[in-house]
């Protein structure tokens, strides 16, 4: 069951991917291909053609792209039979950079403006120098954000939006508990629940236990010494970004009547009747308009992007090799170019 969900996920998102081959532009540029599946060592740095946009299209030069734990899934060929992509394969959904070019249908964006996008890899794949997105995956890019950091945002904080708000409906009172706070969806999460009104209990291993009290949460709990349903008890949402035994836990500590949204695993259907609890599995989709609010509230102080660390485009290995340990505080983020004046 727990691969259920991210085939879901990761079926929607490489269905139609691109081969950057294919674009008709001559202009090269810098991107990180994959010709095959297989370890991180199939991430190829290589001269590939820079892509044109489509009538709906935008065209971005990327200045930094993030990297995400499904990227390393879907290099690893974990996919490989539910997805029809064709190699070679730009990975990459998080990117924030300058509007490059305009299709001829786009109306919102122009030349010129600074963006950051779930760039679905429908759209192209955002390792690269420059990657295609859309009006219905862009937005803004906050003002008081560096490149680096608008691009560590975008498919975890749409996660935790869509997660908290959009299916659990946390509303200003009630209790939610944040399972990873200190990751990637985590430590967005923590702080949408707190700009909700929520009281948060949050998870972390002991060295980011500082870090969940930073971001907003009320009750930081080490998941290394303490079992978290011994503190959390009858809480109205958990989100649940772990799964097996983080998962099969979780039920006891929501209430009758309460919510849990796993990212990685399909809630066990007996458990919530059991229970009188409801469940879901999310799948993140792109969504300019959740992506504008969160930018607004990034830009009024109330969320914070954490990144940990960057690495250059051409060492996009390393930085999968760090995500795919699990444990990353905030996010990491590869440079793709010097940030603009
Ligand atoms: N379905 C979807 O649409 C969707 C969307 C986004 C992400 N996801 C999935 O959701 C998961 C989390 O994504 P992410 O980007 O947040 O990952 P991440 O940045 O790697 O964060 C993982 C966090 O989990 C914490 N952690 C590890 N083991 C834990 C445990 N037993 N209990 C509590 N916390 C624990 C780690 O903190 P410590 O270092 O302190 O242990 C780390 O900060 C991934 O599997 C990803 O693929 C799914």
């Amino acid at each position: 069951m727990q691969a259920f969900v991210v085939v879901l996920w990761c079926v929607s998102v490489i269905a139609f991917a691109v081969t950057p081959s294919v674009q008709s532009a001559e202009t090269p540029m810098k991107a990180v291909v994959i010709h095959e599946y297989g370890g991180p060592e199939v991430l190829k740095y290589e001269d590939v053609q820079r892509p044109e946009p489509k009538e709906n299209q935008i065209l971005v030069r990327v200045i930094a792209a993030g990297v995400n734990p499904v990227d390393g899934l879907i290099r690893s060929g974990m996919f490989a039979k539910h997805e029809k992509a064709s190699f070679p394969m730009i990975l990459g959904a998080d990117i924030a950079g300058v509007v490059e070019k305009t299709g001829s249908k786009v109306t919102n964006f122009k030349a010129g403006d600074s963006v950051f996008a779930y760039a679905s890899l429908k759209s192209g794949g955002g390792y690269a120098e420059y990657a295609l997105t859309t009006e219905r995956e862009a937005a803004p890019k906050p003002k008081v954000l560096t490149y680096v950091e608008a691009a560590a945002v975008p498919v975890v904080a749409l996660t935790a939006w869509q997660a908290l708000i959009d299916i659990a409906k946390l509303s200003a009172g009630q209790t939610v508990l944040i399972h990873g706070g200190s990751g990637g969806v985590g430590t967005f999460a923590i702080q949408i629940a707190k700009a909700r009104g929520a009281r948060v209990i949050a998870t972390a291993s002991t060295a980011n236990q500082d870090l969940l009290k930073q971001l907003g949460a009320d009750v930081a709990i080490d998941y290394t010494k303490q079992k978290f349903e011994d503190v959390a008890k009858d809480v109205d949402v958990v989100l649940d970004s772990i799964g097996k035994d983080t998962l099969a836990r979780s039920y006891a500590v929501a209430k009758k009547g309460g919510f849990i949204v796993s990212l990685v695993a399909r809630p066990d259907r007996d458990e919530l009747n059991k229970r009188g609890i409801r469940g879901a599995a999310l799948s993140v989709e792109p969504n300019s308009d959740e992506l504008a609010e969160i930018g607004k509230l990034i830009d009024e102080g109330k969320i914070k992007v954490i990144v940990s660390q960057t690495f250059p485009l051409s060492e996009a290995i390393k930085a999968q090799e760090h995500v795919a340990t699990g444990h990353t505080r905030g996010k990491i983020v590869l440079k793709v170019a010097d940030e603009p004046k």
